[in-house]
């Protein structure tokens, strides 16, 4: 099955993209894993004909969006997030008409008809260097109200906050925190931001997925608390085998990153099914916003 994937993929001049919680045989098979931030750059960058989406519906929006011309497969339509899903346009308007004039900044796990009704896109990797660059004292954050209170906690505007949440990362609570520092003492504990202010509060660093396989790779520690979906702990041990890694929290799940299998992405690519393509008069403004983000991603 993996050698047929291989093949598809030269003969339909395609790339594969997976996302740091995808199932280990999934990472291990794509040309590019990484985190939102990555995949986003890379999709924009590829030459490649078709893009082949190992993640969530939102991913490979953004790859539509950034890449109008070429063919973006997301070999389970029914993966979806939940956080994505907790916002819509009709009610993001209603919000703004309610508030005075300010930037919108939307995390890209969002839709992109939201993204289109946004200034600019952040990813948990660049989220204060998004928010410090506008000229604004205030700021709307949609959809993780987690992910705009670590920024408010940062940088000093004022930022209002939509009520989404990834119910992955919201579930960890401080007292799991707490029981996985006694069970292992001398780990230190990674967490995405994602997760609620109080248990942020209790972190050593604070990291995309991405960010947290760097910082494991240049830390002198040896053992790490980690406090995202657990499929990250297959790319960090991947990257440190000589460490150790623990869930801060068995709970910290994600199902929709889990659907794809490898008879899917095959399937996929022999009927070329599963086509995400977002509409031009949404595209060209979500266009704007994420173009924004990774110009500004690039520069720094
Ligand atoms: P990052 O990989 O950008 O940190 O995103 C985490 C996430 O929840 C993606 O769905
Ligand atoms: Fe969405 Fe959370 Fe799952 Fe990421 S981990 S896809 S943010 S529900």
């Amino acid at each position: 099955m993996k050698e047929r994937i291989r093949s598809l993929l030269k003969k339909r001049n395609a790339i594969m993209l997976s996302h740091n919680y995808q199932p280990p045989e999934i990472q291990d098979l794509a040309d590019l894993c990484g985190d939102s931030l990555e995949l986003s750059i890379k999709a924009a960058q590829t030459d490649a004909e078709v893009i082949v989406f190992c993640g969530v519906h939102f991913m490979a929006e953004t790859a539509s969006i950034l890449s109008p011309d070429k063919t973006v497969l997301l070999p389970r339509e029914d993966a979806g997030c939940l956080m994505a899903d907790m916002i819509e346009p009709v009610g993001l308007q209603i919000m703004l008409d309610k508030l005075p004039p300010m930037p919108v900044v939307t995390y890209v796990n969002s839709t992109a008809a939201v993204k289109a009704l946004s200034t600019i896109c952040c990813t948990s990797a660049n989220v204060v260097d998004i928010v410090n660059s506008l000229d604004a004292d205030e700021i709307l954050m949609t959809p993780d109200r987690n992910l705009a209170l670590y920024a408010a906690s940062q940088i000093k505007k004022k930022i209002h906050t939509w009520d989404g949440y990834c119910p992955t990362h919201d579930r960890l609570k401080p007292e799991d925190v707490n029981h996985a520092r006694r069970t292992y003492p001398d780990a230190v504990f990674m967490a995405h931001p994602e997760c609620r202010p109080e248990v942020l509060e209790l972190a050593d660093v604070i990291r995309s997925t991405s960010g947290m396989i760097r910082y494991a790779k240049e830390s002198k520690t040896s053992a790490f608390i980690v406090g995202t979906e657990v499929g990250l702990l297959y790319p960090l041990k991947k990257a440190n085998p000589d460490k150790l890694f623990y869930p801060a929290s068995i709970k910290m799940l994600c199902k929709n990153m889990k659907k794809i299998s490898i008879e899917d992405i095959a399937r996929s690519l022999e009927l070329m099914e599963g086509e995400v393509k977002v509409p031009e008069n949404i595209r060209q403004p979500a266009f704007k916003a994420v173009q924004k983000m990774i110009e500004l991603s690039l520069s720094k």
